[in-house]
This record gives structure tokens, C-alpha cells and sequence, in this order.
């Protein structure tokens, strides 16, 4: 059996629910799907309940999280109508700044131009008080990531420009939008973008197929927006899973719904969909460790983590099943799919925490990141 060995991967966008919806994932399970995936770093998002937007919930969100994972992991904070900037004084422990300008799960959505002024100005003063001038030494405050889509995306652009801070994009999926920030970038654009696997592997082609479970922010893409994204491979930073898990139930699969919440979980198949697709001919090995290693550590200005590596087999085709999902959710999107990657074994700073596919490392022996950077 060929064994391909890679560094643990980040993803830099995932959902681990808690607190507030630990029915649909917590910190346990949602990193234990994270190793099955091959992946040893996560940064996780802010709209939780309560969202995670004062420094008072960020420490309990940080307390919690430390008990129980068993990957490393980063917290954002996230921007809200409510609280303004009062999450300033815990920046500099947080992976970076949310903020939802397009529609989305939760109650996080900012709209108002004036406040958006308020958050990439006062980031930037922290950026400046924190010593933090350059996006390739992020030693004292992350990045403004924004889920911005079609006309809010070149005000993001603009603002983050004005405020001279480094904008990191959200789960890009239109044509319209790649062709902006490659032109962005060309013009030296201080702006890194990510890419899901659902928006590179899906189109509005599965909806007939996958109903309900087929619904994200955004939305699937036409064909040719997927197209785009192939196309502009090289200006695509970073892949990430935007890991969003929600319950059948929630989903309203099993149990009417009035709302179904839109999202779907992604952690542990990111990596075999992108090696199927290196033995496809449209990718390279190389490829993924530019995306899902290196550039995060660039971007947030994650630590190396010495001795640590996954062991995948590559030779062995499997299909993708509901039933293997080891996130709470108990589904994915990529059900019936074939693919190669299976992930054998998992290293952490020397010491096993996947072996044989069963993670062995314990609650709370993942890293959680940034806390010892100094604050404003
Ligand atoms: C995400 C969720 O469920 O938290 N849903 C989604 O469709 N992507 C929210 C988000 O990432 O915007
Ligand atoms: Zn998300």
C-alpha cells in the first residue's frame, strides 16, 4: 500500500458549534473529524451562542475549548451590530476578525456602512498599537476575513485598502468575485481568498440530488462558476472546509424543518476529494500543501508544529459514506462519491493522535493557539 505523508493540514474556516449548539458539533467531535481528516489545525468561527464578540465570551469559548480538543486550534472574534469593537482588548488572542456582510447562518450580519468603517478603523489602530505592519509577519493581530459576496466584496476590498489592513476572503465561489480579486491582487492588493471543496466539487448541477443538503452560504455555483475557480487556481490561497455542521433534523431530512439553516460539515473529506483530484491529473500534492499548510501559516501566522505529519493511503479507493462521518452531523454532502486518501495515522509533536483510523490522543491535548501573544 503506497503511503503518501503530508504535514498536518489547517483548515482555516470551521464551525465547532459550541457553545450554544452542541447538538450539531462540540469541540470533542468536531476536532476528532478534523484528525480523521488528516487535518492537526483548525480556526474556528464566531457564530456561536452567544457569538463569540466580548472578551468575556471569547475567554469562556477559550476555556472550554482547551478542555476538550485534540487538534490545534485558533478563535476568531466576530464583528456584531450589539457589542461594536468591545472585543478590542482580546485581538490579539484571537486568529483574526469575522465579519458577515452577505447572509448567513446566525445573528452576526453587519450592513451599515458606518459600522464597517468603525471595524477594519479600529482594527487597524490595534494592528499599529500591537506593532503589526505587515501581513507576512502577523506576530501581533490577525487578519479582517470577511463572507462578503457579489457587490459587498469590492467594498470589503476598498475598506480593508483604506484601512491598510490585510483582508482575508471567505468561501469565494462566483466567477465575478475570483475575476475581482485576481485583478485586486494584480493591482498589489493586500487580499488572500479561500476556496471550499463543496464550491471546487459541487455545482447547482447536484441540487436535484442533494435537496436540503445541498444548501450553503454561499450558494452552489453554475458550472462555469466552478469553472472560474479551476481557472484561477493559482490566485485560490487557501482551501478550507468552511466546516458548517447542522443535524439532519436541523436540516429538515428527518424531521420537518420551518427554516432549515444553511451548511453543510466538510473536515474529513477535504483531503480525500483533493488527492482524487491529484490522481485525476488537476492538481498536485504540491498544490495542497501550498493551501492547506503553508499559506495559513502565512496568512494568521500559525506556529510550525514540529513532528507533525498524516500518513494517507493512497492506493486504496473507498466510497464516501454518511455512516463513517465522525462529526456529530452524521452526514456529508460528498455521500456515494469514490475517492482516494484514506487517513491511516496522525502524528502530533511526536506522538500518535490517529492510529489505524481511531484517534487516540485525549481531550484537551490540542494546542490552542495565540494566547500567549501580548495584548493591547
Ligand atoms: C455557516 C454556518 O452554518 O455556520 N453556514 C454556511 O452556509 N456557510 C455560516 C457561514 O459560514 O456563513
Ligand atoms: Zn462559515
Amino acid at each position: 500500500m503506497p503511503t503518501l505523508r503530508l504535514p498536518g493540514l489547517t483548515d482555516v474556516h470551521v464551525h465547532l458549534r459550541e457553545p450554544g449548539y452542541e447538538r450539531k458539533e462540540d469541540f470533542f467531535t468536531g476536532t476528532v473529524a478534523a484528525l480523521a481528516g488528516g487535518i492537526t489545525t483548525v480556526l474556528d468561527m464566531p457564530n456561536t451562542q452567544p457569538p463569540t464578540s466580548t472578551p468575556e465570551h471569547f475567554r469562556e469559548k477559550a476555556a472550554l475549548a482547551a478542555q476538550k480538543i485534540v487538534c490545534d486550534l485558533g478563535l476568531y472574534i466576530g464583528a456584531t451590530t450589539t457589542w461594536g469593537d468591545a472585543y478590542l482588548p482580546v485581538a490579539a488572542q484571537a486568529c483574526g476578525l469575522k465579519i458577515y456582510v452577505s447572509e448567513t447562518f446566525g445573528s452576526l450580519r453587519i450592513e451599515d456602512l458606518a459600522l464597517m468603517h468603525r471595524f477594519f478603523r479600529s482594527w487597524s489602530e490595534t494592528a499599529d498599537l500591537l506593532g503589526y505592519r505587515s501581513s507576512e509577519i502577523p506576530h501581533g493581530i490577525g487578519p479582517v476575513a470577511v463572507h462578503a459576496e457579489e457587490l459587498m466584496l469590492p467594498v470589503c476590498v476598498e475598506l480593508a485598502d483604506l484601512y491598510d489592513v490585510p483582508l482575508h476572503v471567505v468561501h469565494v465561489s462566483r466567477r465575478s468575485e475570483v475575476e475581482l480579486l485576481v485583478r485586486a491582487k494584480e493591482r498589489g492588493r493586500r487580499v488572500t481568498f479561500e476556496a471550499t471543496p463543496h464550491h471546487l466539487f459541487l455545482s447547482q448541477a447536484d441540487l436535484p440530488r442533494l435537496g436540503a443538503l445541498g444548501d450553503m452560504r454561499p450558494k452552489l455555483g453554475t458550472p462555469d462558476d466552478v469553472a472560474a475557480l479551476w481557472q484561477h487556481l493559482d490566485a485560490i490561497d487557501v482551501f478550507a472546509t468552511d466546516h458548517a455542521p447542522h443535524t439532519l433534523a436541523d436540516k429538515g431530512v428527518t424531521a420537518p424543518a420551518e427554516s432549515p439553516p444553511p451548511g453543510v460539515p466538510g473536515v474529513e473529506t477535504m483531503l480525500p476529494l483533493l488527492l482524487t483530484a491529484v490522481d485525476e491529473g488537476r492538481l498536485s500534492v504540491e498544490d495542497i500543501i501550498a493551501r492547506c499548510v503553508i499559506a495559513p501559516r502565512r496568512i494568521f501566522g500559525l506556529p510550525e508544529q514540529p513532528d507533525t505529519y498524516v500518513e494517507v493511503d493512497i492506493d486504496t479507493r473507498f466510497e464516501l459514506t454518511n455512516s463513517a462521518v465522525r462529526s456529530k452531523c452524521g452526514w456529508t454532502p460528498f455521500a456515494g462519491r469514490t475517492v482516494i486518501g484514506r487517513v491511516e495515522r496522525v502524528v502530533m509533536r511526536g506522538k500518535a493522535a490517529l492510529e489505524g483510523g481511531r484517534v487516540v490522543a485525549s481531550p484537551g491535548e490540542g494546542v490552542l493557539l495565540f494566547q500567549d501573544r501580548p495584548s493591547g
